[in-house]
């Protein structure tokens, strides 16, 4: 029986890195994949595809804006066809980097089901496979209301939104969560007539309250049409009926997109096989992600951590420090960063204020506006923020909330901070590039520390 020192089950973003890290560690290394194509939702089905449509709409968008500059641009046309094919191009080169990367690190590629026969041994394609120690890495999948039939036709999921074409002329998006809003910013921008309809009375529920309105209103003025307290009662045949403050509506529309949540992927791992515990669906870990099965490890969305692929890769190199004897004790749940790619970019990490609160921290903000921003003048941004949350006494960082284009990119520095416990005054010492948009970053710190320079 082939036997490994590590078996990483799933080539998603939290299995590749995890059996990468692991191989370079010196472990005898394999992973099992049951797509024909490794990346996991992520390469193939979620961010990357996602985020190459997003800069389509992003471009849709700069063409409106160009006459401010002085540019006329008299004539411009979309093709979905063209941005499908870029997307399908982008996917395909990626994932063929993973199939690189596993070759050039000697990590054997199993295709095929894993499934565990015992709390040592795991079957692929009809052979058995010995393992001392193991990764579980297999993801999510959209989670289904059940008075709502996910038909592939009418009610879609991200999956089938991802290929739409043609384009419908209108959809209503069910859940005004992450995938939620970036779906509206893409298919509005595409022309798509929008609505989304969300159960909670916010838009991604539990995001800084001020980056929710902001959103909000930015979407409005996209054209997309929000409903908040919306409760879906049911979607088909061309409508969609929602209930919303005691009102009962209906709405007629070409598809709807169903994205209220992920849920954790373990059928057909034969878990029962196994001494390994779920709850909630979820696969049962401790503080160093081992399952109640010593050796066996579960990392990713199949555990109950936020669903985010940059953190997924972050727990499993935690997962194989923890094989290896290497100590790792930061706190990556507290320094992970998040973001949403709508238009502007939101990004956070760290506490809101009232998460603060809430644990009892003494904590307070500093607001500092991209109105005071002169590089946010030049790029013609006019609605967003940044935000910094930090402790009173001891002045240390807790959270940082953007409202920004490229927000994305600025979060990392703070990222950084968080990690490291620093502090607002020492943060507020660190020179940015002049004209920049992170230099509000900067100004944040500033005002936190009590010398509000620009403001
Ligand atoms: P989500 O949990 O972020 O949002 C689901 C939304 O649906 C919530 O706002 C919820 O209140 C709402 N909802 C639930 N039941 C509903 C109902 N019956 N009617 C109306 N609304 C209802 O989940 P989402 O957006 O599906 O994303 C799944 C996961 O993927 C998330 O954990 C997210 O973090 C991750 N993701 C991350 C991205 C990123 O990092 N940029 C992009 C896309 C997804």
């Amino acid at each position: 029986m082939k036997k490994y020192d590590l078996i990483v089950i799933g080539a998603g973003p939290g299995g590749y890195v995890s059996a990468i890290y692991a191989a370079q560690s010196g472990l005898k290394t394999a992973i099992i994949e049951k797509n024909h194509r490794l990346g996991g939702t992520c390469l193939n089905i979620g961010c990357i595809p996602t985020k190459v449509l997003i800069e389509s709409a992003k471009y849709l968008k700069k063409i409106k804006f160009m006459k401010e500059l002085g540019i006329e641009v008299k004539e411009f046309s979309f093709s979905i066809e063209k941005a499908m094919k870029r997307k399908d191009r982008i996917v395909n080169k990626l994932t063929k980097g993973v199939e690189f990367l596993m070759e050039k690190n000697n990590i054997e590629v199993i295709k095929g089901e894993a499934s565990f026969i015992d709390n040592a041994i795991i079957k692929v394609q009809g052979e058995e496979i010995e393992f001392e120690n193991c990764i579980i890495a297999t993801g999510s999948k959209p989670a289904e209301l059940p008075h709502i039939t996910l038909d592939g036709e009418f009610v879609i999921s991200s999956t089938e939104a991802l290929s739409l074409n043609p384009l419908p002329e209108s959809i209503a998006i069910i859940g005004g969560g992450v995938i939620g809003v970036e779906f509206a910013t893409i298919f509005s921008s595409f022309g798509v007539k929008t609505t989304i309809l969300e159960l909670m009375p916010q838009l991604i529920p539990g995001m800084d309250r001020d980056s929710a309105d902001i959103l909000k209103s930015e979407l409005k003025k996209q054209k997309i049409k929000v409903f908040t307290d919306a409760k879906v009662k049911g979607a088909k045949n061309g409508k969609v009926l929602f209930e919303q403050n005691g009102e009962e509506n209906e709405i007629e529309v070409d598809k709807v997109l169903l994205a209220v949540g992920r849920k954790p992927y373990t059928s057909g791992l034969g878990l029962h096989n196994t001494d390994i515990v779920l709850e909630k669906g979820h696969i049962r870990v401790s503080e160093n992600l081992e399952t109640d099965v010593k050796g066996v490890y579960a990392i990713g969305d199949v555990i109950d951590t936020p669903k985010l692929a940059h953190l997924a890769s972050r727990e499993g190199i935690k997962a194989v420090n923890h094989i290896l004897g290497i100590e790792d004790k930061d706190d990556i749940y507290l320094s992970c960063p998040a973001v949403v790619y709508s238009s502007p970019e939101i990004a956070y990490v760290g506490l809101s204020l009232e998460d603060a609160r809430q644990r009892g921290i003494e904590a307070e903000e500093a607001v500092f506006p991209l109105s005071a921003n002169g590089k946010a003048y030049i790029e013609g941004i006019k609605n967003g923020f940044v935000k910094v949350v930090y402790n009173k006494n001891s002045e240390k960082l807790l959270g940082v909330h953007i409202v920004s284009p490229n927000a994305s990119e600025l979060i990392s520095e703070c990222a950084v901070a968080i990690s490291k416990k620093m502090r607002v005054e020492e943060l507020s010492r660190v020179i940015h590039p002049h004209p920049t948009v992170s230099e509000s970053l900067m100004e944040a710190f500033h005002l936190a520390a009590g010398y509000p320079i620009h403001i």
